[in-house]
């Protein structure tokens, strides 16, 4: 996928972006709410690699091309449901300048615009507040929150640690790239 917005740049992977995933993938502030840990240099190199064959990571540059952060794109379900989920992780050097928020706009414009999408989905944790206000910014609708549906790691005695999950979605016919009223912020 290749989309230019007013500020960014949304290009594929390439295997040379090792050290760039690296400067972000490498921080627990990024990685926190993800299902895998802080990466080690190696690990964001093999990522790099990885990445430049799967178009579901979508790299996000600066207009300048400095990479800063990568969006998530997949089919969910069957192809006749025309469904996708997204997702996002920024460089924290870089929150706080609505560079997701244009990310995920110009990524949801392209799913229903140029793919024909009828729904795009996002889940997230309903601790990561930065998550779901972006969500909300975009225009997406929060419909589950979801009771102990994910675990990503174990305690000490190997029991399951349950995690919460938030479920948003837009339909085709809802989005209209407009945030909702901020009273609907809370669901
Ligand atoms: C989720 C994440 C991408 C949000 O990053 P972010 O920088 O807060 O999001 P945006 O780029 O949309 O920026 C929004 C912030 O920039 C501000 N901003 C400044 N200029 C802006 C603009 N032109 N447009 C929109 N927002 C702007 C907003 O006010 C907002 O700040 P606030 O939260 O203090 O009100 C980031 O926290 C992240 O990468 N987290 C780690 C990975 C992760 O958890 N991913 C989600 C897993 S489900």
């Amino acid at each position: 996928m290749n989309l230019t917005t007013e500020r960014l740049l949304l290009r594929p992977f390439r295997a040379d972006d090792g050290e760039a995933l690296h400067a972000y993938l490498s921080h627990p502030d990024a990685v926190r709410y993800e299902p895998y840990g802080p990466h080690t240099r190696q690990e964001s190199a093999r990522a790099a690699a990885d990445r430049a064959h799967d178009e579901r990571f979508v790299a996000v540059c600066l207009a300048d091309g400095t990479l800063v952060g990568n969006l998530y794109v997949a089919p969910e379900g069957p192809p006749q449901w025309r469904t996708w989920t997204v997702g996002y992780v920024m460089n924290p050097g870089h929150w706080g300048h609505g560079y997701a928020t244009e990310a995920v706009r110009a990524l949801l414009t392209e799913l229903f615009v140029v793919r024909g999408a009828h729904r795009v989905v996002a889940r997230c944790d309903p601790r990561n507040t930065a998550s779901w206000r972006l969500l909300v910014r975009v225009g997406m609708r929060r419909e589950a929150h979801v009771l102990q549906g994910a675990s990503f790691t174990t305690a000490p005695d190997g029991t399951p640690v349950w995690h919460d999950t938030y479920q948003y979605a837009v339909l085709a016919s809802e989005w209209g790239g407009e945030a909702l009223e901020p009273g609907r912020m809370d669901g």
